[in-house]
């Protein structure tokens, strides 16, 4: 067991937890928001950032400061938090990002982890190889060793009480993120980053970065706290969250600002496009889009950093909130919207319902049907795994109209879910609030609910009375369930 970490609340994979941090004497809550700060060009002072924004923990580049004389210096001589001030916890990356940037860096694990722990690191990384998408299957093999020979050594250097990240490669390959989790979680390393997801995410490639960490997770024990590293986008949080990550680090709140871009959780605007600001941040209640062009550069930089650090950090609250409400995935559904990708994203999560459903709480609160994504939420699923332990006898009804005392049991059968019987009415997920208007998928997974008792038990005759169910999903009901159209077949088609 990994005793710095406990979940305290979930939903769907998502999770509320507490990550302690012995060398800095906290313990951080997650999901957690880790601002990047780059000593070299400060936007927001670190110590803005815990009394105004509430960051607990930040993370800055250990390999930049070392290679910095005067930087590398002060940490020595004063420590990291000194350097920084910033009393929270501070993780440190070890320079491999400038590795896949530039080829080459001249450091190695012992070496960086050696500073790391030297300047007051709480947490420190070794020289991992972030491997990029696409890569040949040699390639991503070879790196992936590598990179595990390097958290072996870490596992040797002594680094008293700080935490070590345990960086998950394998490039776009599921079962090598698989490998490469499971190596990682059988270190005695602390926290677990899935690397090289940047690319993807520059790229609007949602869809992907899901299948990479869907595949890191299965690799990974329940007790591993998880770092997607590098995503800073408040739009993803919520799908990423879902997938099982704890920790984000956030660049793009002041790589963005430099751009003059203002982020929301629906996307990136260009600020000099807004007529309005469209957000009630201390920020943008308290100065308007012509205000702002009319301050100098840096000035104005600062004021759209720290918007767009206030909009990340609400996500992450919204996101705590949505875990403890049960409703993470209908906040996933909205932020689905907001981009063609984040929906081939959200799509590719539910293609992982089945891994989701292994920790989806049994019950919650409530269940808003919203898309047709929501037809292949977990909770169907489960609910059509239950179908194989109830044992209907006889001449069986399921029906979407009233009950029949003409058959030996009369079931209920309600879109996505399919059947049930009706003791079961007021029980998770059978509650769910559904349109009026339903979509195929619905009536599609009904009928598959539909299938999968009618083939566990081959020994009892169905009669399926439905409400005019599209012939797509009729489609799918097996051969010897007899249909029965509770609105006729009036019109005809
Ligand atoms: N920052 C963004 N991606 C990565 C990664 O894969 N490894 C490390 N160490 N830092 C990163
Ligand atoms: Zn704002």
């Amino acid at each position: 067991m990994r005793e710095h970490f406990e979940v305290r609340d979930g939903d769907a994979a998502g999770r509320i937890g507490e990550l302690t941090v012995p060398r800095a004497g906290v313990t951080v809550e997650t999901p957690a928001l880790l601002p990047v700060v780059n000593p070299n060009i400060v936007t927001i002072e670190p110590e803005r950032m815990a009394a105004e924004f509430g960051a607990e923990i930040l993370i800055t580049n250990s390999y930049i400061i070392k290679t910095t004389d005067d930087l590398e210096a002060r940490a020595r001589e004063r420590g990291l938090h000194d350097l920084l001030g910033f009393d929270g916890a501070i993780m440190t990356d070890s320079g491999s990002f400038q590795l896949a940037e530039y080829g080459e860096i001249d450091t190695t694990t012992e070496e960086i982890l050696q500073f790391q722990h030297d300047v007051g690191s709480d947490i420190g990384t070794p020289v991992d190889i972030p491997t990029p998408p696409d890569v040949s299957r040699e390639r991503a093999e070879s790196e992936l060793r590598t990179t595990q020979e390097r958290l072996e050594l870490a596992e040797t250097v002594d680094v008293g009480d700080m935490l070590v990240n345990a960086p998950v490669q394998g490039s776009t390959y599921p079962d090598l993120r698989e490998e490469a989790g499971a190596h990682a979680a059988g270190t005695d390393l602390d926290v677990f980053p899935v690397g090289a997801v940047v690319p993807l995410m520059n790229d609007y490639r949602y869809d992907d970065m899901v299948d990479v960490v869907a595949a890191a997770k299965r690799g990974l024990t329940r007790d591993c706290p998880v770092h997607l590293f590098g995503a800073g986008h408040p739009m993803m949080f919520a799908l990423a969250v879902a997938l099982g990550c704890d920790l984000f680090d956030s660049a793009a709140y002041a790589l963005y600002a430099r751009d003059g871009r203002y982020l929301t959780v629906d996307g990136t605007e260009h600020f000099e496009d807004l007529d309005y600001l469209p957000c009630s941040c201390p920020v943008c209640t308290s100065t308007t889009p012509g205000e702002l062009r009319e301050l100098g550069p840096e000035e104005r930089e600062e004021e759209l950093a720290a918007h767009n650090l206030h909009v990340t950090f609400a996500e992450i609250r919204r996101i705590k909130q949505a875990i403890r409400d049960g409703n993470l995935l209908e906040l996933v559904d909205r932020r689905a919207r907001a981009h063609p990708a984040m929906l081939d994203g959200y799509r590719a999560l539910t293609d992982h319902a089945s891994q989701l459903e292994e920790t989806d709480p049994a019950s919650k609160g409530s269940f808003f049907y919203l898309s047709n994504e929501s037809a292949h939420r977990p909770e169907v699923l489960r609910h059509h795994r239950r179908l194989d332990r109830l044992s209907p006898e006889g001449d069986v009804l399921l029906t979407e109209g009233s009950h029949s005392r003409d058959y030996d049991e009369s079931w209920s059968v309600v879109p996505p879910f399919g059947p049930f019987p009706k003791a079961l009415r007021n029980t998770y997920p059978l509650t769910a609030e559904l349109p009026e208007r339903l979509d195929r998928d619905a009536y599609e997974q009904a009928a598959r609910g539909v299938a999968r008792l009618v083939e566990a038990n081959p020994d009892v005759s169905f009669t399926l009375a439905h409400e005019d169910w599209p012939d797509g999903a009729l489609g799918l009901v097996p051969g010897r369930v007899e249909l029965l159209n509770l609105w006729g077949d009036a019109d005809g088609d």
